[in-house]
């Protein structure tokens, strides 16, 4: 065992410390984080229930993020809580591979009914980022099936997020997360969404459909006979709340179908009523060939991902010759449609049906979205932009440092009682949908409090 230092072991006397010593701490790299400040200055969280944390010294924390854009159900489900420990009684584990448990057949289905007619084939995975990566290589194999192998040039879109795995980052469009890395997989990028003329739109910007026919662009570049696919989030969550522009989703699906491009909605952050509708393709009515989940698919409460496929694609690997026992797909985790995850899908999913989650989200969208652009005016504020029960304020930068404003702003929150996602230039928003009009009050004016004291 390492030696600990003497000074190292002493714990902190502060409440904030929740009893672990700075050694404690340092054993732990802590992902997407400023390891260094946290360090010093712990923002340690012990329970959660509802739309609240409370932190390691006691204090109640409005969550207006859902977590990570997950827990939007609300925290502490206890419905989720009992049907994992169920699980974890009654079968801890069972193999993925050539066996299945009746949780995992029952969820896919689940899944299937939720998601739009066409979409019929659950595939499980851990996280969003291995079910795009898992999408991507679909979308490979499913060309080579057809005969047409060299179908494999990727395209994503600048300031895209499709999580941190190899084709996940190629695809995606957030230069920071994608510049320490050399290239990974070959792809090809559209142009974001964000144009200056939308600046402070309310939700869906008339103005940009136009921008989808860079397509035709790349595929004069390369030709449709190379591109595999095309893969976007319905609305850009991560890089702050990219509203697609009027028309922009529909001209993509039109020119994916014309060339012979499979089209990927990464729906991981807006799946399940994040933007006022179950899905981004509900809401936009664009049906992609193949949907990535994760996130509310078990209100965060168990790592779970999953890619939905059209009967055609997933009929494609299905009528290729050779024994059934041979897979035929060769891709999958130890940890695909665990037990435990199943357990808390059905759980959550009965919960997005029964308090139908998607419809609250509508309801609670209106007043969100004016309370949010109140914000409008205050110093530094150089955009607001929303959807449903999604929304990003993004601040003028210091000169070389986009990044610091929002974490002022997050960490002066978070000494008065909210956690807030910052991120790039923007500060983000995306409370549990079962919030109610007082908390959303509270959220913006301790916002408008934060921006305003630290201009
Ligand atoms: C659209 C999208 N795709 C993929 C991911 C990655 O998901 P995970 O962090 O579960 O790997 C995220 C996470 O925020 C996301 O928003």
């Amino acid at each position: 065992m390492k030696p600990i230092p003497v000074d190292a072991a002493s714990v902190d006397n502060d409440a904030k410390w929740a009893g672990l010593t700075r050694q404690q701490l340092e054993s732990y790299w802590m992902p997407f984080s400023g390891n260094r400040g946290f360090r010093r200055d712990p923002r340690l969280i012990v329970s959660a229930e509802g739309c609240y944390y409370r932190s390691a010294d006691g204090r109640q924390i409005l969550d207006s993020l859902s977590g990570l854009w997950c827990a939007s159900f609300g925290h502490g489900r206890p419905e989720i809580a009992e049907a994992i420990a169920r699980s974890a009684r009654e079968l801890d584990y069972s193999p993925a591979f050539q066996h299945a448990h009746p949780g995992a057949v029952l969820l896919a289905d689940r899944v299937r009914q939720l998601t739009p007619d066409g979409l019929d084939h659950v595939f499980f995975t851990n996280s969003g980022s291995e079910s795009v990566d898992t999408a991507l290589k679909m979308a490979r194999a499913y060309w080579r099936l057809k005969g047409r192998p060299e179908k494999t040039r990727l395209i994503g879109r600048v300031r895209g997020y499709h999580g941190v795995n190899a084709g996940g980052t190629s695809v995606g469009g957030i230069v920071a997360n994608r510049k320490h890395f050399g290239s990974l997989v070959e792809a090809d990028h559209l142009s974001a969404t964000l144009l200056p003329e939308n600046r402070f739109s309310r939700g869906v910007p008339e103005y940009g459909a136009h921008l989808a026919e860079q397509l035709e662009e790349l595929v004069n570049l390369h030709d449709a006979s190379n591109i595999a696919a095309v893969i976007v989030e319905p609305m850009s969550g991560s890089a702050g709340v990219i509203v697609p522009p009027k028309g922009y989703l529909q001209r993509l699906r039109e020119l994916c179908t014309r060339h012979d491009i499979l089209l990927i909605f990464d729906e991981v952050l807006t799946g399940f009523g994040r933007i006022g509708a179950p899905f981004g393709a509900t809401l936009f009515d664009v049906t992609p060939d193949i949907m990535t989940l994760a996130k509310n698919l078990t209100n965060g409460a168990a790592p779970m991902g999953a890619v939905v496929a059209s009967g055609e694609i997933h009929d494609t690997f299905m009528n290729t010759d050779g024994p059934g026992y041979l897979p035929e797909f060769p891709h999958g985790y130890t940890y695909s449609a665990h037990p435990l995850a199943c357990a808390a899908g059905l759980a959550a999913m009965e919960i997005f049906e029964r308090e139908r989650m998607a419809e609250r989200a509508a309801d609670m969208a209106p007043y969100f979205e004016q309370q949010v652009h109140g914000l409008k005016g205050l110093p530094h504020v150089a955009d607001i932009r929303n959807l449903g029960m999604a929304a990003a304020i993004q601040m003028e930068p210091y000169p070389g440092e986009p990044a610091r404003r929002p974490w002022e702003v997050a960490m002066k929150c978070w000494e008065r009682g909210m956690y807030v996602r910052f991120a790039g230039d923007t500060l983000q928003l995306g409370p549990p949908f079962i919030i109610e009009r007082e908390q959303v009050d509270t959220m913006c004016n301790l916002l408008a409090d934060a921006i305003t004291e630290t201009a």
